[in-house]
């Protein structure tokens, strides 16, 4: 039997979030409506356009409402692409991208189910960078477009090269779900223990800088010096790998709002930073603007 009452503690945090950006996208458009720009909102992580719990999925059968369990809940909680539908002015275009086949057509059956709008929204089966890197290559300023870019995976998935490339557009606001829970995880008090972990973290980091930055070398304490693990220290904690973060965006994007929201999970430890950076050096300050306020709410 699912279980309502946990749903709502369990997804505080996704809703802060999608709150978020639903405020911001609303916003945009609304004081982008008297410019000339074709807006364009790109969903890279779209999953099923309702948002999942997995925690409490159910099998078939299981009676909610006289519905399965999980309908039940697709239809209560709306995720990112069903909430980009709904604001008050639409975007010209909408891209919604999403690597799994199964949660491609159930984005196909939210276009299906909206009407006029449907012509406006391009469903995508891809790896979100491979997506955006091609996206990236369009000349939007001459084309006289913009975009609101929502990154939202669930980990390690995106390459930093992908979050260089939107800034290079100079046309794109992205707001960005960062992993610090994931990458924390992964960097170990003496190190990182294994090769694919560094490599991942290489590609989140766009190369192996992060690990002078995160890690401190000490005096050999082992009588076996040559044991590598003894000859670094951990530096950084959560604080740190966000304003890591946030100091990386700045190296790339117009303007990015200094604090980003940190989301908590249920026992109040940080799971993700949702940073906001805007890549078009006229439109940066306000954007970050109505960015910060929606995030201080
Ligand atoms: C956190 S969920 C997205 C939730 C969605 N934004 C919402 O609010 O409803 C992440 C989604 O990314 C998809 N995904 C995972 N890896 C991906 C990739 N490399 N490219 C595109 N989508 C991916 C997963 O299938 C999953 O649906």
């Amino acid at each position: 039997m699912a279980r309502p009452a946990d749903q709502q503690f369990g997804g505080d945090w996704t809703e802060r979030k999608l709150d978020a950006l639903a405020a911001y996208l609303g916003k945009y458009t609304t004081a982008l409506s008297k410019q000339p720009f074709q807006l364009e909102y790109i969903d890279a992580f779209a999953g099923t356009g309702y948002r999942e719990i997995a925690e409490y999925r159910e099998g078939p059968g299981t009676s909610l409402f006289g519905e399965t369990a999980d309908e039940a809940m697709e239809k209560y909680l709306e995720g990112s692409a069903a909430r980009a539908l709904k604001i008050a002015r639409p975007f010209h275009r909408y891209a919604f991208v999403e690597l799994s086949a199964d949660k491609v057509r159930k984005l196909e059956q939210l276009k299906s189910a909206n009407g006029k709008l449907a012509e406006r929204i391009e469903i995508v089966q891809s790896d979100a960078n491979t997506y955006l890197a091609a996206r990236a290559q369009e000349n939007w300023i001459k084309a006289g477009r913009r975009a609101v870019v929502f990154v939202d995976p669930f980990g390690m998935q995106v390459n930093w090269h992908t979050i260089e490339g939107l800034a290079a557009t100079k046309a794109v606001d992205l707001w960005l779900l960062y992993p610090v829970s994931a990458i924390n995880r992964l960097l170990s008090r003496s190190g990182v223990r294994f090769d694919s972990w560094r490599a991942r973290l290489d590609r989140v980091f766009g190369g192996p800088a992060w690990f002078n930055a995160f890690y401190k070398k000490t005096p050999a304490q082992s009588l076996f010096p040559s044991v590598e693990d003894a000859r670094y220290e951990k530096s950084i904690d959560i604080d740190g790998l966000t304003a890591y973060m946030v100091g990386k965006l700045e190296t790339v994007f117009a303007q990015v709002v200094k604090k980003p929201l940190v989301l908590l999970a249920r026992n109040q430890t940080p799971l993700f930073a949702l940073c906001f950076a805007a890549a078009n050096p006229k439109g940066a300050p306000i954007a970050c603007r109505i960015a910060k306020h929606i995030l201080e709410q």
